[in-house]
């Protein structure tokens, strides 16, 4: 199974998938790592693991479709299977979706469907909730919306400072991810409307 991951910024997601495909606990082969963004930390974290990094310029397009056109047909060219979306902070076309059908997940720092966009964890945080998390969900054409694959809790006790919330955040994306497409990889996800069965 090829994997593309898309990731514009830290990285720390795609480091966490990679070190779980290069100790062989998730079967699958991640071909290529593509960002929208130059200057990535991402792009660094795949030198350091021997892992194909592309970029490309958003910026050297027309339009936001242009631009999800030309990825869907470098993805296609690769043959890549599933799609992972790592901190890729763009919204993709409808188009981009619908040509990787069920192929595309996301990861979310919250419980979606609370505190969807891209500032959830100070969303929930200065909201006051008491609990939020992690989702890996499928990607369809509305914004975090997709069938979900799986969620974590975790519980915002009193005193919690906000980059400790970020630091159990990540800790839990970096264990809940790989385990996300490890399922994917063994065909155990099952897409059923909005639910998806583990089988
Ligand atoms: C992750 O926390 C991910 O959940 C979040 O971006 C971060 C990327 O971190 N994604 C979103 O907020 C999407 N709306 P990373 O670059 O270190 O993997």
């Amino acid at each position: 199974m090829n994997i593309a991951i898309l990731a514009s910024g830290n990285g720390t997601n795609f480091e966490a998938i990679a070190k779980a495909v290069k100790k062989g606990r998730v079967k699958a082969n991640i071909k290529l790592v593509l960002t929208d963004k130059e200057k990535a930390f991402v792009r660094k974290r795949a030198a350091r693991l021997k892992i194909r990094d592309i970029f490309v310029d958003p910026r050297k397009f027309d339009s936001r479709l242009e631009f999800d056109k030309e990825l869907v047909k470098f993805l296609k060219k690769e043959k890549i299977d599933l799609i992972v979306l790592a901190g890729f902070m763009r919204i993709l076309s409808s188009e981009f979706v619908k040509a990787f059908k069920n192929k595309i997940l996301n990861i979310h720092p919250a419980l979606l469907p609370a505190f969807k966009g891209d500032t959830a964890i100070q969303m929930a945080y200065n909201h006051g909730s008491k609990v939020t998390g992690v989702t890996v969900h499928f990607v369809d054409e509305k914004v975090d919306n997709g069938p979900i694959v799986l969620q974590e809790s975790i519980n915002i006790q009193k005193g919690l400072t906000l980059p400790e919330l970020e630091e159990k955040i990540h800790r839990v994306e970096h264990k809940l991810y790989p385990l996300a497409i490890k399922l994917y990889a063994e065909k155990k996800l099952k897409i059923r409307g909005r639910h998806v069965e583990i089988i």
